[in-house]
């Protein structure tokens, strides 16, 4: 006998299901909203429109263009959100956050606390989010799958957040920063993990990771800062494995993040053929010209040594960590301003959640003031986002089809980027979820 779940209707019944839903779908018109916009940057022609008005029908643009005409095509009873002089804008995207965690005290975190206590908060992060004018997020790194249930509870309408690509647990190394190091070996830590060593391992961990909703794969092929192991930039796995990993993961359809601050790690990540360097930090020249040749990605979170740095030793950090930062702050800027001048691909990505969810958009004076034009912020941050995200057909930029996600400030960010720091109006996927009238 088959199973329930096996069961075959009657084709009948299908085909007559299927004529009501198409009946429905066509009666009921999707609902419209116009939103007009004093000035819109558009982020993917690098320009900035007065004048300007988005028409909205159910959760996708259907029409961009000067006011008058896209007013004269919406439907009678569109609702009409003026946004008067504000500076109107696509949805932000930030490619490096950590959703399910805040900042917090160094052994509470890792001893009183588990995944599950995570899991109950991360959706108050992911509302500060996207309040904060951020609609999509790239996240690379949570503990067990609460980033797939989070970003499932989302799509689902459950919680409100940003749109989610989510790696699941970054793929380290025994002993690398994945791991938990400092402690005794008699001290267990009885979790699923990213661990993985040798090619072996890390194909099969690649396939589990996939087969519970890894939309993407976040590998550590460096040391890090906030993990206990002595170096802060040593590579942590072999070419071979990184070229392994890159593979296993491209057959399954997905890119491949890697996190990598010394130099012989980013080259290493380079080659295999990664989507993305994060952090960046020691880039050397070679490195460079190796991102350029391959079209990598740098996502450096060059705000992030400002908070380490002012809050970690009170919370309880060791000074191991602290001095890493030190190592390496200063040089992250200095080496991403030498990356930006070079020609390299940059997308905007914080490291959010080792600072605190909300303050994405502080980074955007730092990448100012390391190299950037306030509109290659902004398209950092969106069009480029999007591409280094394979979503360039449905977010990052306000067109046709795609998602209807909108943001709106009171200012000019080309003249003062610290205005996306105060985002007044948030819609995503065609819902306002924030509506700040001054
Ligand atoms: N998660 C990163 C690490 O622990 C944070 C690095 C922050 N420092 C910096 N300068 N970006 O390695």
């Amino acid at each position: 006998m088959r199973p329930p779940c096996c069961r075959v209707p009657a084709l009948g019944a299908i085909l007559g299901a299927t004529l009501v839903l198409s009946a429905t779908a066509q009666q009921a018109p999707r609902p419209q909203v116009l939103i007009k916009a004093g000035r819109l940057i558009d982020p993917k022609a690098g320009t900035v429109l007065a004048n300007q008005a988005i028409l909205v029908e159910g959760d996708r643009v259907k029409e961009t263009g000067p006011a008058a005409t896209v007013a004269g095509h919406a439907a009678a009873g569109a609702r009409v959100i003026d946004l008067g002089a504000a500076t109107v804008l696509p949805g932000l995207i930030d490619c490096h956050t950590h959703i399910t965690s805040d900042p917090g005290d160094y052994y509470e975190q890792l001893f009183r606390r588990s995944p599950i206590d995570q899991a109950v908060v991360a959706h108050v992060y992911a509302r500060r989010t996207l309040e904060a004018g951020f609609t999509t997020i790239r996240n690379v790194g949570a503990d067990e799958f609460v980033d797939v249930a989070l970003r499932n509870a989302i799509d689902r309408g459950d919680v409100a957040g940003p749109r989610m690509q989510v790696s699941t647990m970054p793929l380290s190394a025994t002993g690398g920063h994945g791991d938990v190091n400092g402690f005794s070996p008699y001290l267990r830590f009885e979790q699923l993990s990213g661990i993985a060593n040798g090619v072996d391992e890390i194909r099969s961990k690649v396939r589990w990771e996939i087969k519970y909703g890894a939309d993407l794969i976040k590998v550590l092929a460096s040391a890090g800062v906030l993990s206990e192991e002595e170096s802060v930039g040593a590579p942590q796995y072999t070419q071979e494995e990184l070229n392994a990993l890159v593979a296993e993961a491209a057959m399954w359809g997905k890119k491949v993040a890697a996190h990598a601050h010394g130099a012989e790690a980013i080259k290493r990540a380079v080659r295999a053929g990664v989507a993305s360097i994060e952090h960046g930090s020691l880039l050397d020249d070679e490195g460079i010209r190796l991102m350029k040749e391959k079209g990598t990605y740098l996502v450096s979170d060059v705000y992030n040594d400002d908070y380490i740095l002012a809050e970690y030793a009170r919370l309880g950090y060791p000074q191991k960590t602290i001095d890493k930062e030190r190592q390496v702050g200063r040089a992250q800027r200095e080496n991403f301003q030498r990356a930006v001048r070079a020609g390299v691909k940059i997308a905007f990505g914080t490291d959010a959640g080792v600072y605190p969810h909300g303050w994405n958009a502080k980074q955007f004076a730092h990448m100012v003031r390391w190299g950037l034009t306030p509109m290659q912020a902004i398209q950092a941050a969106t069009v480029s986002a999007a591409d280094l995200m394979g979503w360039s057909d449905r977010v990052g930029s306000l067109e046709p089809a795609h998602y209807a996600d909108v943001i709106a400030v009171q200012g000019d960010p080309l003249a003062d980027i610290t205005t996306l720091e105060q985002v007044a109006f948030v819609m995503k996927g065609g819902v306002v979820v924030k509506e700040d009238r001054p």
